[in-house]
């Protein structure tokens, strides 16, 4: 199986100011680009001929190469269409996920500022995550490089993920420095609350993980 990266569902400059063109020309054709092509190769060199889905769910039994940018791959893929342009998606959870926000968290602000936290908090490289754990519950986590909620036995909560924040510097570096902080305070406004709907109601609601071109 060959992987490609995916193209931007909008223009580079539409997440302007909250991340800025250079960063995003960057992350998607360098940075993206490079762990589709280092996974090529790593699922060429040992023959692996599972999907994305399967390799992130057994990345404990494929090895370091594939267990990264497999992880890559599948993170950066969803994480293009968890951000929109402002004004093109409503910019709170709506639906059932807006009344299951509430339930499991108290309220929409509790849940922002623990994922805030779980993001700010993570140490060196990695994501913040929203998902779906264990009996449809939802929870907040954070993971290193990139590993996410779906690798089991090798993340502390395992769960469907939603909604992902990608906390590397090469993500926010050029505009906001060493500021992280800074850009996650900026990017919650550029969060595609209608695809994190999306993805709940279709999939993770149902136990079933986001498959990366939905
Ligand atoms: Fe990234």
């Amino acid at each position: 199986m060959t992987f490609s990266v995916p193209a931007l569902p909008y223009t580079y400059e539409a997440l302007n100011p909250h991340v800025d063109t250079e960063t995003m020309v960057k992350h998607h054709d360098f940075h993206h680009n490079a762990y589709v092509t280092n996974l090529n190769n790593a699922v060429t060199a040992q023959n692996c001929t599972l999907d994305l889905n399967s390799i992130v769910a057994k990345a404990g039994q494929l090895g370091a190469a594939i267990r990264n940018n497999g992880g890559g791959h599948y993170n950066h893929s969803l994480f293009w269409k968890m951000m929109a342009p402002i004004g093109t998606s409503n910019v709170k959870p709506t639906g059932l996920l807006a009344k299951k926000i509430d339930e499991d968290f108290g309220s929409f602000d509790t849940f922002k500022k623990e994922f805030t936290t779980a993001a700010i908090t993570r140490f060196g490289s990695g994501w913040a995550w929203l998902g779906v754990g264990e009996q449809g519950k939802l929870a907040v986590s954070s993971t290193p490089n990139q590993d996410n909620p779906l690798m089991e036995g090798l993340v502390d909560k395992t769960m469907i993920p939603i909604l992902g924040l990608d906390v590397w510097e090469h993500a926010y570096y050029l505009k906001y420095q060493n500021r992280r902080p800074e850009y996650i305070e900026n990017w919650w406004n550029v969060v595609n609350w209608d695809k994190v709907v999306q993805y709940y109601d279709d999939y993770a609601s149902k136990g079933e993980v986001v498959p990366i071109d939905a």
